[in-house]
């Protein structure tokens, strides 16, 4: 295995949407087969893995266990390595399939913004958990315009809200979802529908934001809902980029959070008046 110069690597986190304090880390944390033979067989190992599931959803859990701390730096950022080290093949595949040259790089940078995720949450450069990365960099997993999807082996495409700054606009959501049928439809599997894991799906939301909310009118896209968990860190990571120890969000840590938005204000006060958030699966069917 060939890895990418740190020049080379340099470039491609301009094109992954790495931030600049994500790109030093990384590239100071570059693993080396005599100083790091335990972690240069992960790497290896990793590597091969993403090529030969290319384009190939396997069953199972895609996210690759995190390496212990002891690892450091380096392991924080092995798999770092191995998601650069497959680029080319990965864009390579995304041509194949007909993903523009925009849509491929606008896939890859999952990487990026989940370093920064990673590293807004844990206060350490790396990656704390793969989540989905192994399913992007075998070009399972890709990005569409505002939202993101993942072939399954269930025939539902799983969808993916990417963090922006841009709102998730109807216009916005229609055409990732019109263009996700038209690159899925020269895959085998007939596309029974869109499927979405997320705490976006827990309807107790439309208890505090308003119908009008594009958040509302995008669950109001799913027809069905189930699996209900509880997962009152999906919100405090996703919002407010916080992590909590223990079952419930700690009183003085409510304290803390901002309350600038109705959703802020909306997954505070249910959380001080005893509620919970849930990990909701939302569905719907492709006509
Ligand atoms: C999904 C997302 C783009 C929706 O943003 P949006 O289009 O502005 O959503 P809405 O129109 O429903 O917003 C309703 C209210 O919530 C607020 N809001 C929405 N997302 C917010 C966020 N991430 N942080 C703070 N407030 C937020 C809006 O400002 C608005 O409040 P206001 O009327 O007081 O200004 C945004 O929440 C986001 O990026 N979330 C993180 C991504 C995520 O969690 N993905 C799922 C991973 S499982």
């Amino acid at each position: 295995m060939l890895l990418p110069s740190n020049e080379v690597a340099d470039d491609l986190c301009g094109r992954l949407a790495i931030e600049q304090v994500d790109r030093d880390s990384l590239l100071a944390a570059r693993p080396d087969p005599a100083l790091h033979p335990q972690l240069w067989q992960v790497l290896t190992r990793s590597h091969r893995q993403l090529l030969e599931q290319l384009g190939r959803r396997l069953p199972g859990n895609p996210a690759w266990a995190p390496l212990p701390d002891e690892t450091g730096s380096v392991g924080r950022h092995v798999f770092v390595w191995a998601f650069l080290a497959v680029v080319p093949q990965v864009r390579e595949y995304h041509s194949a399939i007909g993903l523009s040259d925009d849509e491929s790089w606008d896939s890859l940078s999952a990487l990026g913004e989940e370093l920064a995720s990673s590293r807004r949450l844990t206060g350490r450069a790396g990656l704390d958990a793969t989540w989905g990365l192994p399913l992007v960099f075998s070009g399972v997993g890709f990005r569409l315009g505002r939202l993101a999807f993942e072939r399954d082996l269930s025939g539902y495409l799983n969808t993916h809200v990417p963090s922006s700054t841009d709102p998730l606009t109807d216009a916005a959501c229609d055409a990732s979802f019109v263009r996700a049928a038209e690159v899925v439809a020269q895959f085998p599997e007939q596309l029974a529908g869109f499927a979405c894991h997320s705490w976006l799906m827990d309807t107790q939301l439309a208890q505090y934001l308003p119908p009008s909310s594009n958040i509302i009118r995008f669950q109001r896209r799913f027809t069905s809902f189930t699996d209900r968990t509880t997962a009152d860190w999906a919100p405090l990571e996703h919002v407010f980029h916080r992590r909590f120890d223990g079952p419930d969000v700690p009183a003085a840590l409510l304290d803390e959070l901002p309350q600038r938005t109705t959703l802020e204000r909306a997954i505070v006060t249910h959380l001080r008046h005893g509620g919970h958030w849930y990990n909701q699966t939302g569905k719907f069917t492709n006509h």
